[in-house]
């Protein structure tokens, strides 16, 4: 299955099967985490541990992101992470954002994981097997990219994203006003990310090719165009 198919069958996955992955399957997916393309001028650092070196971890391994700590380089986690989510999900593998979870020990730059291992339910079966906003809440235009945005994982399943359409551009805003000030710290800005990676994949899929990614603001005033050809 495509990554941009796999957009409109993954899941959070909670349940996990417990056997231990063997080496050769952890060392693909370290490979496939290292060769996924950041965003531009970003160089988060991944790196796959076991469950037992985490407090509060919900799978049995997981990807450890480390980066520095500016609101762009937290939205790349989300964009470079995302795309290993679904990449995991299309392979047959569960996976799941958490943020409530952290290494155990101290490790310098930590931002989020991403837990991972073989999952015990099935994927859903498609796009209305989401529990989201309407594409007229986060969109101002119905279309293939909206769809793919609005059935993006989200911390609190917040969907903190506005997005609009112009020629050859595509601008997602932070939404983040009114019950947005309950979602704890900063974890929306892995979510707009996230959001940037579904829209280049939705663009992809329509033959389109993403040319520039571009930041404005910060916090909650942040945006990110992304233009096109
Ligand atoms: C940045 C981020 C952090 C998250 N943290 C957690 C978490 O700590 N625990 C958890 O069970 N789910 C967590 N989630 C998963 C969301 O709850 C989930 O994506 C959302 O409810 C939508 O459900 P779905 O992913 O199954 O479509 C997180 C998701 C994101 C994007």
């Amino acid at each position: 299955m495509s990554l941009y198919e796999t957009i409109f069958t993954r899941r959070s996955v909670r349940q996990y099967d417990k056997a231990t992955l063997d080496t050769a399957s952890l060392a693909e997916i370290q490979n496939y985490v290292g060769g996924v393309k950041q965003l531009p001028g970003h160089f988060a650092k991944f790196e796959i541990v076991d469950s037992a070196k985490l407090k509060g971890g919900i799978a049995p391994y997981a990807i450890l992101a480390c980066a520095d700590d500016n609101d762009a380089a937290l939205a790349n986690i989300g964009y470079t992470l995302q795309c290993v989510d679904l990449w995991l999900q299309s392979v047959g593998y569960g996976s799941v954002w958490c943020g409530m979870a952290a290494p155990k020990e101290p490790e310098p730059d930590y931002k989020i994981l991403l837990g991972f291992g073989r999952t015990a339910v099935p994927p859903r079966i498609g796009e209305d097997d989401f529990k989201r906003k309407k594409i007229s809440d986060i969109s101002d235009t119905d279309n293939t990219v909206a769809h793919a945005v609005r059935v993006a994982p989200s911390a609190v399943n917040f969907q903190p994203w506005k997005l609009s359409f112009a020629d050859g551009k595509v601008t997602v805003e932070a939404n983040v006003r009114g019950i947005g000030k309950l979602l704890p710290g900063r974890l929306f800005l892995f979510d707009i990310g996230i959001a940037l990676r579904h829209v280049e994949l939705a663009l992809q899929h329509e033959g389109k090719i993403v040319t520039t990614f571009t930041v404005h603001g910060k916090g909650k005033d942040l945006s990110v165009e992304v233009e096109y050809t």
